[in-house]
């Protein structure tokens, strides 16, 4: 079966921070997932370098829209490769056959009878390049995401028939449940619905930056329109002379941040819907790591800078973090100090000191062989499931739920050495059977942790899996006893290093 799961294409107007890492890491994950259960994958991110911000961005630095995303694509392409994300197509908007794909959809939209011209007047919010709803304006007129003063406009523009499609949009949640995940976000999504919907300027009559409106060329496409249509137009360009439409449409996955949640779960849809096109499986929706106000950490300073935590710490302890200090879907914050944390508590000392304990008692107590044995009863209970409980949590995108489930084996294996102390058990020869158990059930549970975190953390896991003997990332081998003993092992070295704080100089 096939799986495409999308990011949002990320504004070329700032650098990359941490929140634009999150949902490529949480998309990787579950792209990786999905190749280990043998799906044909698809994975695509890239960049949004349309429309007012990037354009606004461009012009307070003196240069060219062109020039400021040509320059920020390749920041947002570095951080992909820097996450150890496996996107399989990096897609920017300035593409020329992006461009194309875009006005063909568009011409179509009002070649159905779904555009008409009209004149817009309301409250606009430059960043958000979007005018706002009366629900959406805060006191003083201000924008309620980006706190700063909403703009009178009016303009003469195409406009898209956005409320033809109440009642089809209507029917889509009715009929599909989880159209929208987690569930407040569905709700939130289908009351925006039900409160009635305006129709929406589908073109910008003031800017030039953009996609020619194909029968007006005084016009440029709204940004929105453009964006997100890029989750289409990328199938039929990205593998050269072969139009992937067909194999991956439609998306099994947009995962975008709840900001955007108007724009992916009404807007797109009904785009679709008025262009004849299928409309995707599912929008997932993530909450906000909160970059709060912190106290200076030593090695980190006081934010989060990806590429610099990369640096330090490598992409698994990034990517650990980000999905296990939030609940996905939940807003939660972050912070230097949590991220130290748990990096040491839980990856050096709860999984990386169970592997070097491990593999060190294999190679001194049985000359680096795994033993052959069958599984303690006493563990084999609590991995029974293991596998699927994950892969269904994934399915359901609670990539932090199931992260858990996982690191509660890893915590239950930790504890497992504490109570069965194999190093009595050397001291005494009529105990050898027994050792061989304990030593083998370690391995194997140390084996199906591993193949699980693959997704999660693949340079770590990896290591592991090969220093156990048995680099098989099958899913259906992520049970206890699913591997013979007889595999020999090696040293992995240190999977998470200690980090020597560095100095930090006052500003
Ligand atoms: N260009 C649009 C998306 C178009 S998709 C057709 C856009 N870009 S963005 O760069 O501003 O944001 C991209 C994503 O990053 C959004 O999903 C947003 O929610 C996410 N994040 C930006 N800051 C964030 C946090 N602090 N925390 C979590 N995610 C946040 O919107």
């Amino acid at each position: 079966m096939s799986y495409y799961v999308t990011t949002p294409i990320y504004y070329v107007n700032g650098e990359p921070h941490l929140g634009h890492a999150y949902t490529t890491i949480a998309a990787d994950v579950l792209a990786r997932h999905m190749r280990q259960r043998g799906e044909d994958v698809f994975f695509l991110t890239g960049t949004d370098e349309h429309g007012e911000p990037v354009a606004q961005a461009a012009e307070a630095l003196g240069i060219t829209p062109r020039e400021l995303g040509d320059r920020n694509a390749v920041r947002f392409k570095e951080l992909a490769a820097a996450l150890n994300a496996t996107n399989d197509f990096f897609i920017r908007t300035t593409d020329p056959e992006h461009l194309e794909k875009v006005a063909e959809v568009v011409q179509r939209i009002h070649d159905n009878g779904h555009v008409f011209e009209g004149t817009y007047e309301g409250w606009f919010c430059p960043r958000c390049a979007d005018f706002k709803t009366d629900s959406e304006i805060e006191e003083g007129n201000t924008c309620a995401i980006h706190r700063i003063p909403l703009e009178w406009r009016k303009e003469d523009n195409w406009f898209f028939r956005l409320s033809a499609f109440q009642e089809p949009l209507e029917r889509l949640y009715a009929e599909r449940p989880d159209f929208v995940v987690p569930q407040e976000r569905f709700n939130e999504a289908l009351s925006f619905i039900q409160s009635g919907l305006q129709d929406l300027s589908l073109s910008r009559s003031r800017l030039k930056w953009g996609v020619p409106v194909p029968w007006d060329q005084s016009q440029v496409v709204y940004v929105w329109i453009d964006a997100l249509l890029n989750y289409y137009t990328a199938l039929s360009y990205a593998r050269e002379g072969e139009d992937l439409t067909d194999r991956f449409w439609p998306a099994d996955l947009h995962l975008i941040g709840k900001d955007i949640l108007k724009f992916h779960a009404v807007i797109w849809p009904a785009m679709l819907m008025a262009a004849e096109i299928e409309v995707p499986r599912q929008v997932g929706v993530h909450g906000f790591l909160l970059l709060g106000e912190h106290k200076m950490s030593k090695s980190l300073g006081n934010v989060i800078e990806p590429f610099e935590v990369v640096e330090l710490y490598g992409a698994d302890a990034l990517r650990y973090y980000a999905l296990r200090e939030v609940r996905f879907g939940q807003d939660g914050e972050v912070s230097p100090e949590g991220f130290e944390k748990r990096y040491t508590t839980e990856l050096a000392n709860e999984y990386g000191n169970l592997a070097s304990r491990t593999l060190a008692m294999v190679g001194r107590y049985r000359d680096g062989v795994v033993p052959d044995a069958t599984p303690d009863p006493e563990l084999v209970g609590d991995f029974e499931g293991l596998a699927e409980t994950v892969s269904g949590l994934l399915d359901r995108v609670e990539p932090s739920l199931a992260l858990d489930e996982i690191w509660q084996r890893v915590k239950r294996l930790n504890r497992y050495v504490q109570d069965e102390q194999p190093w009595q058990l050397a001291k005494d020869e009529g105990q050898a059977e027994r050792l061989d158990e304990v030593l083998y059930s370690l391995a194997e549970g140390l084996r199906v942790v591993s193949v699980l975190l693959l997704a999660f953390m693949p340079a770590s896991a990896e290591r592991l899996l090969a220093a156990l003997g048995n680099e098989d990332p099958d899913l259906g081998r992520a049970r206890l006893g699913a591997a013979p003993g007889g595999a020999t092992t090696s040293e992995p070295g240190q999977l998470f290093p200690r980090v020597e704080p560095t100095e930090v100089t006052a500003a």
